[in-house]
């Protein structure tokens, strides 16, 4: 029998599916409900330091084939809100919830990594790699290695919970990010955010997305995060949460072999429902049978020759 259960940074997972932070998890019972439904452990939606409405308007549009463009503008309800709200849903699973942090600033991040860590959480990502809030903040942390690894030496310095450096494909040498957040320190990194895209409605000759741009995920997403996690594989010891466009039990078995120690499932929820995460651990498992794997650790970076 395939066994889907493994480890990461620490955390003991009964599945290698997570939660991934984004649109479909911005409170506590939506965490246990992933738990519920056969996910190993959940990250919550970015926090940042003060409450924040995030982007009015059209904020989030499917398109083509089971893929999504977003461009939410971080909503979330602060730092404070966020430590209560992993608090109590901590108290209701033993499996690991993760925090996420987002800020404009390298001291804020640091800030920001103090206070989440009054909440316990089994890991604190950090988001440094949200393409739509530029106006406000400026060229994402992650598009530059020294950037990068600036927030994460602040961040480090701030916690002694393990971290994973959130990365993005918006850069010209992921790899070379993934180095540098390595030797600051990162303890994982999660390869990746979403895609800098746009959608046009060709009618009124207007972008569809309030933002104009937003952050693409689901399908066509995946081939550009398995080849990040491919790329960050090569040149890092440090483990890899593979997270863009899983949908199914083989885009995470692809993920894993690219070089995953676990997958990040969000956009899926959409398409299949609450019980995508069960549905893709029973496929996950079907095609181990097949192709006579036993366990999630012997595929982990199988894809490198
Ligand atoms: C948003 C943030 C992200 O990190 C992302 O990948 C997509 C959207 C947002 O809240 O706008």
């Amino acid at each position: 029998m395939a066994d889907l259960s493994t480890s990461i940074c620490g955390m003991k997972l009964r599945s290698p599916l997570i939660l991934a932070s984004g649109i479909t998890d911005t409170t506590g019972a939506s965490l246990l409900r992933a738990i519920r439904n056969g996910a190993g452990a959940a990250i919550i939606k970015s926090v940042s330091v003060e409450p924040r409405e995030g982007h009015k308007g059209h904020v989030v549009q499917e398109f083509d084939d089971l893929s999504m463009i977003n461009a939410m503008g971080l909503p979330n309800q602060g730092i404070k809100h966020a430590i209560d709200e992993l608090i109590e849903a901590q108290k209701r699973t033993d499996a690991p919830l993760i925090a996420n942090i987002y800020a404009g600033t390298v001291e804020d991040f640091g800030l920001l990594a103090r206070e989440i860590s009054k909440a316990k959480p089994a890991m604190i990502e950090v988001n440094i790699s949200c393409p739509n809030v530029h106006d406000e903040f400026g060229t994402p942390f992650s598009a530059l290695p020294e950037a990068a690894a600036k927030v994460t030496k602040e961040v480090k310095k701030n916690t002694s919970i393990p971290i994973s450096i959130k990365l993005s494909p918006n850069t010209i040498a992921i790899s070379q990010v993934a180095k540098a957040v390595e030797k600051a320190g990162a303890d994982c990194i999660t390869c990746i955010n979403t895609l800098a895209g746009m959608l046009i409605d060709i009618d009124t000759a207007v972008p569809i997305l309030s933002n104009l741009s937003g952050g693409i995920s689901g399908k066509a997403l995946k081939p550009v995060a398995v080849k990040a996690v491919y790329d960050c594989h090569e040149v890092v010891k440090i483990p890899i949460i593979g997270t863009g466009g899983v949908l199914t039990g083989r885009d995470a078995i692809e993920h894993i072999m690219a070089g995953a120690g676990a997958v990040g499932v969000g956009t899926a929820l959409f398409y299949r429902g609450q019980e995508a995460f069960s549905l893709i651990n029973a496929e996950m498992k079907e095609e181990m049978k097949r192709l006579g794997y036993k366990s999630i650790k012997e595929m982990i970076g199988l894809a490198h020759h």
